[in-house]
């Protein structure tokens, strides 16, 4: 008998404060810094995102929304016994984000651990947990998305902080005799490293190196396109599906333009692209599952239905996965 893993439940959770851009502008041009409505939709089609409030920690937005997706898998959080948390925006150097969600879910013993892989990130998690639920050792996992980019970005770098905003999602992901994930398949080209990063770190008590998010935003672009053309064709050829199988294509929501550039590559009409970055903004690890979340909670993902999530981001980091429904 093969062994699979299935997404049996999604969820979401977004600060309460959506913050339009020309709301934005104002605030930075009392910065000096000058940007506008019209930019940055034409440029990226974001047109608003969440910021977190103060108090509020990754922690805190990663159970909620791994509440949300607990409650639509009508499973209790005791029943889950892997918990991988994607974050590049940690609370705490250590102990692990998801260590600090499952205290917060109120559960011990499961198996709990972050992995960071930018943007990419839930993808990771999402391909590291349908590996380990298909080992047999696992039955339950919950895999979720949740950052604060918020608090990483210089409020004075136009090209930056106008891009990202803050949530979370997750997915209860459970070991099955039906399919379920179909391909999955993660790529990383290090020397890319430069292009997009976060380079500070502690140092005897002080904060050393860069401490906000720094990007060459063309070489990102191209880049991405790319990767993410590639990387689909490579995980459809593995699950044996053609493009015009493909149900919804969900990619990292970075930018309009290069989500719609990959749905033309693909020959997937936009019809079929699930956009959630004009709301959002890019959420980094959680826009893959806040997107997914968004499609499913709208009606539009139906059982049976095949899904290909894509991430793609710094490190450089990429990947794809096939979900069948
Ligand atoms: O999550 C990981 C993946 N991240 C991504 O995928 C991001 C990929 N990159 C992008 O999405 C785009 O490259 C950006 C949205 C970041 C930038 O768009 P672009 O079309 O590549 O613009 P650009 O960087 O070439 O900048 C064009 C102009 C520049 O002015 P000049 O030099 O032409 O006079 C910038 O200074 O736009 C200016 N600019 C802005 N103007 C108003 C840059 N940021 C802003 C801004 N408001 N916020």
């Amino acid at each position: 008998m093969r062994r699979y893993s299935r997404i049996i439940g999604t969820g979401a959770a977004l600060p309460a404060r959506a913050v339009g851009n020309d709301e934005l502008a104002r605030e930075l041009a009392r910065r000096g810094v000058e940007t506008s409505d019209e930019w940055i939709v034409t440029r990226t089609g974001i047109r608003q995102r969440y910021l977190a409030e103060d108090g509020l920690t990754t922690t805190l937005l990663g159970a909620r929304a791994a509440r949300a997706a607990l409650a639509d898998a009508q499973c209790e959080a005791k029943s889950i016994d892997l918990l991988v948390v994607a974050t590049s925006t940690p609370d705490q150097i250590f102990p692990s984000t998801a260590c600090l969600i499952q205290a917060e879910l109120g559960t011990a013993g499961g198996a709990a651990f972050d992995v960071q892989a930018v943007c990419s990130g839930f993808i990771y998690g999402l391909t590291v947990a349908d590996a380990l639920l298909r080992t047999g050792r696992y039955q339950r996992a919950l895999v979720i998305g949740a950052e604060i980019f918020s608090r990483i970005l210089d409020w004075n770098d136009r090209a930056t902080c106008v891009l990202f905003g803050d949530g979370a999602g997750a997915v209860v992901l459970e070991a099955s005799e039906e399919p379920g994930i179909l391909a999955a398949r993660l790529h990383a080209d290090g020397s890319q490293a430069a292009i997009l990063c976060a380079g500070g770190r502690l140092d005897n008590g002080r904060v050393t190196g860069d401490p906000f998010l720094r990007m060459d935003g063309q070489a990102v672009f191209r880049l991405a396109v790319h990767v993410l053309g590639e990387s689909a064709l490579e995980v459809l050829a593995e699950a044996g599906l053609t493009p015009a199988q493909i149900d919804w294509l969900i990619p990292h929501q970075a930018n309009v333009r290069i989500l719609n550039a990959t749905a033309r590559r693909l020959g997937i009409p936009t019809e079929r692209l699930v956009v959630t970055v004009d709301r959002h903004a890019n959420t980094s690890a959680a826009s893959v599952p806040l997107a997914l979340d968004a499609a499913r909670r709208d009606g539009r993902i139906q059982r049976g239905q095949h899904v290909l999530l894509q991430g793609v981001g710094g490190g450089f980091t990429w990947g794809s996965v096939v979900v069948r429904f």
